[in-house]
């Protein structure tokens, strides 16, 4: 049996915890998995930023990236050893790059999503051009702003067509907040979407690969407690319909670790938010949740490379349009959209392989997160966000939801 090694890097930005666990894990497992006649161990390392040759290999099998929705060198440099040297990375830079929110309800909208009614706008200002006066003159339309939310209905929400992290997203409940909105709105391009009211339920669901988590979601909460703690507030099929939901969107789009908003009304589920791509993996944020995120991360980063599962370097959507043509109900056709995400993640196999060597996973990280190590993760990721008269109060809080985790998940 020959042994291979198999090298994982990690492109990191400002993450502090989940990477000290995921480092710490990986070298408690001490994995030697027998697959095709070799034995196949792991290496892991953190991705540097540096110059390169657009010829040089590159030495990862699988590259687990933060970056790219913002570090241009770095995306660039995955781009590059997906094209020339088969290498595997969440998520699809070029789908991140390209599909934002806006193309994310188009889609979702066309394969039948109750998406809510959503209108796009033109800006308010725009950067100087020499064109852009003629341009403007000749075929730009006057519009009334009221009017649009008289179509799509109050109150409404206007926000960025490639929003995130809340940055100018707007309730407005009349013309005159509308209008107030709008001029404040500056060079974004804006959707005026109808607002879900009077929803009963907030959950965000996150994928990683064929792996999902539903959490109650409050927003109005501050962020160390929007990720609620709730349990058994939705029923098992609910939970079930907001996995195809998600693992619809994520296959669709090739983001295999992404989170989806979705707001249930009159029994009805609303998906509003899920170009989410590498969402929040913060101990911070996540809290109780954290230990499942940092086990998503293992398994699905051991199988990817353990297995060589190979990389889809494009989007295939026609299968998708296939099922959407149908002259079927929504649930069925989310079944078929769900059951080609269910291939893409090659569920069967990764259950099958979670079964047979990584069974030992969930009884080492529920340890772990007993051990100092762990608490000393989570201590770094809250001083590096937190006032110092404040670190040790944080630490206890989320450490000790982390032990509510241990307690509610025995091994
Ligand atoms: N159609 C809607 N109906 C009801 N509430 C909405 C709607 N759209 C947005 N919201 C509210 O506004 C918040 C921010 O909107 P959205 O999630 O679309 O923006 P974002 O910038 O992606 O925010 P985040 O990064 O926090 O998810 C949502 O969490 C929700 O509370
Ligand atoms: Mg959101």
């Amino acid at each position: 049996m020959a042994e291979v090694v198999r090298h994982i890097g990690l492109s990191l930005g400002a993450d502090i915890c989940w990477p000290l666990c995921f480092e710490a894990l990986m070298k408690k497992l001490d994995l030697s998995i027998p697959i095709g006649g070799d034995t196949v161990r792991f290496d892991v390392e953190r991705v540097s930023i540096e110059p390169f040759d657009l010829r040089q290999p590159c030495k990862y099998d699988l590259v687990v990236d933060r970056l790219t929705h913002w570090l241009h060198t770095s995306r660039e440099w995955i781009k590059k050893s997906i094209v020339m040297d088969d290498l595997y990375v969440f998520n699809n830079p070029w789908s991140v790059q390209s599909s934002e929110k806006h193309t994310s309800y188009c889609a979702m909208m066309k394969l039948g999503m109750p998406i809510p009614e959503t209108w796009m706008i033109p800006p308010k200002t725009y950067e100087p051009s020499p064109d852009l006066k003629p341009t403007l003159n000749r075929y730009a339309k006057l519009f009334d702003v009221a009017k649009i939310g008289d179509q799509v209905g109050w109150p409404m929400f206007m926000k960025p067509y490639d929003g995130g992290g809340w940055r100018a997203v707007t309730k407005v409940d009349d013309a005159k907040a509308a209008w107030k909105a709008y001029e404040e709105s500056g060079k974004a391009v804006m959707h005026l979407q109808a607002a879900v009211k009077d929803f009963d339920r907030f959950v965000r669901c996150i994928g990683f690969g064929p792996q999902t988590h539903c959490v109650l979601y409050d927003a109005a909460a501050p962020l160390h407690d929007r990720y609620s703690r709730e349990k058994n507030f939705i029923a098992a099929k609910e939970a079930d319909h907001l996995r195809k939901i998600t693992l619809t969107i994520n296959a669709f789009f090739g983001w295999e670790f992404n989170s989806c908003e979705s707001l249930r009304r009159d029994g009805v589920w609303y998906p509003i938010d899920f170009a989410n791509a590498c969402p929040d993996s913060q101990v911070t944020s996540l809290h109780y949740h954290f230990p499942w995120l940092v086990k998503a991360y293992l398994k699905w980063s051991i199988f990817v490379a353990a297995t060589k599962k190979p990389m889809q370097k494009n989007l295939d959507w026609t299968p998708f349009y296939e099922v959407a043509k149908l002259d079927l109900p929504y649930s069925e056709k989310l079944d078929r959209y769900a059951r080609i995400a269910e291939e893409r993640f090659e569920t069967a196999k990764f259950e099958e392989f979670c079964a047979k060597h990584l069974s030992h996973l969930d009884a080492i990280v529920w340890e772990f997160f007993g051990t100092e190590e762990a608490k000393s993760a989570v201590r770094q990721k809250v001083q590096a966000l937190y006032p110092a008269y404040e670190v040790e109060a944080f630490t206890e809080l989320f450490w000790t939801r982390i032990q509510d985790w241990r307690r509610d998940n025995p091994v």
